[in-house]
């Protein structure tokens, strides 16, 4: 029952959090930083369009920081959560040597088919290899890959089509021309299906009918794909061999093992967000299609080897951890005190804090005096209380040794219309922002 409860929280400690950083809102709607934070703005920009990592900022937003920061060639900057690579692409075009962290190893194949260096050889190849991809033969013996729903996502013969087309990419001898062809088929893989991706999961697609999803139409498409990524080759070859550029398939939280300490002059990311958001949920058929997962069992090792940001497939330990943060305590003490749509929500947003501090440890340790990390990061809610992340981790980031230079508002988030009512009163909190943190 909710009757006993008392808000403290929201009243007391969001209110004197957000005064003790400098928070900007923005001055107007049209703001720069609203479209910034979306991957939406790229789709016209080359190598970026070749995938639209829904999750991802625009790489104008990366920029941005590395002009702010007076960045120079040659140097460090790294990612602890690359997603399709955006951070890492950006320093490659800005010169300067960067490294990634990436725990999905679909969006870590995105991050280094983007932006690994390429030759006038591999453009020749490529034309070839597609051109013969035109008259591929039928294939008697083909994997079906073991997701239990995969004969409802796809149109028999369009799946039969993908996964030919798939046996002939595993012919292709030279390695970075099949990856481009490959990244090409799983970027329409959403549009070749009857589903379409919808907040945490899969959503039949009501719109259109099914039928228009057969082979012809997947044909049709990843062959624009492929247009799309033989017309943006030059633009990539152009930028290669100049930095080093490196995507590493392991947690952020082994990231000094993989980076000399105070080396890092900027580190820029967006983590998961705590908002139950499971990557391997949303990803599942491009992980499954793809063969980076080829049972459940390894779906669910990499289910616990993401942040812990949502509910599936991990065992969510209750201790706090974070002596340093004590509203963070306040905060899972009431949530545990309201009755919530999920009972374990407490826990998860407590978990998610001790990795969020961990991998901020990891990050302060790797980074040059005076060098910079930057997080667009967004709040959330649970039964009308906020979860300030952006506040949170500022916090915590003093804590540390950080100067919590400004907090941007970037954009307002939307809510479910019940979670909306719950906090109207505090609806300046359900944003995205940006935090840029400087180490003294
Ligand atoms: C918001 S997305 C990053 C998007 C990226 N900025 C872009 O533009 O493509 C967050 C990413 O963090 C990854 N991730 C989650 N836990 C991780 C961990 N412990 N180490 C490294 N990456 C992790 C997720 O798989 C997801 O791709």
């Amino acid at each position: 029952m909710n009757v006993l409860y008392m808000p403290n929280f929201n009243d007391k400690f969001l209110v004197t959090l957000e005064k003790e950083f400098k928070v900007d809102y923005p001055k107007t709607n049209s703001t720069t930083y609203k479209s910034l934070v979306n991957y939406a703005s790229d789709l016209n920009l080359p190598i970026q369009r070749w995938y639209r990592y829904k999750e991802g900022y625009s790489i104008k937003l990366v920029d941005k920081i590395l002009t702010k920061y007076n960045v120079k060639d040659g140097d460090l900057i790294v990612d602890p959560f690359c997603g399709s690579g955006s951070t890492l692409l950006q320093a490659k075009i800005n010169k300067c040597n960067s490294i990634g962290f990436e725990i999905n190893p679909f969006s870590a194949f995105l991050a280094k088919v983007k932006t690994q260096d390429y030759k006038k050889q591999d453009m020749i190849s490529f034309y070839e290899n597609v051109s013969e991809l035109h008259n591929i033969k039928k294939k008697q013996n083909i994997d079906i890959p073991k997701l239990s729903t995969i004969e409802q996502l796809f149109k028999k013969d369009a799946l039969f089509y993908l996964l030919t087309i798939k046996e002939e990419i595993k012919q292709i001898k030279n390695k970075r021309v099949a990856d481009l062809i490959m990244l090409a088929w799983l970027g329409i893989l959403e549009e070749s299906s009857n589903y379409r991706k919808a907040g945490n999961g899969l959503k039949i697609r009501k719109t259109i009918k099914k039928t228009i999803r057969d082979k012809e139409y997947v044909k049709k498409i990843f062959f624009n794909a492929l247009k799309k990524i033989g017309e943006d080759l030059e633009f990539a070859i152009n930028i290669s061999n100049q930095v080093s550029t490196s995507v590493i398939e392991d947690t952020c939280f082994n990231l000094n093992k993989y980076t000399k300490k105070n080396s890092v002059k900027g580190v820029i990311f967006s983590p998961p967000y705590a908002n139950c958001f499971d990557y391997t949920e949303i990803y599942k058929v491009e992980l499954w299609m793809g063969s980076f997962v080829k049972e459940y069992s390894d779906l669910k090792i990499l289910r616990k080897r993401g942040i812990r940001s949502h509910l599936n497939g991990y065992e969510i330990e209750s201790k706090i951890a974070v002596k340093s943060v004590p509203e963070l305590g306040t905060l899972v003490t009431e949530l545990s005190q309201k009755e919530l749509w999920d009972k374990r929500i407490p826990k998860m947003v407590e978990a998610y804090f001790n990795d969020m501090f961990h991998s901020l440890t990891e990050i302060y340790q790797a980074l040059k005096k005076k060098g910079f990390c930057v997080i667009i990061v967004s709040n959330s809610a649970y039964g009308g209380i906020v979860v300030p992340t952006d506040l949170l981790l500022a916090k915590f980031a003093k804590h540390l040794g950080f100067n919590v230079s400004s907090i941007n508002v970037a954009r307002n988030i939307i809510t479910s219309s019940q979670q909306y009512e719950e906090t109207k009163k505090y609806g300046k909190y359900l944003r995205e922002s940006i935090i840029y943190l400087e180490k003294k």
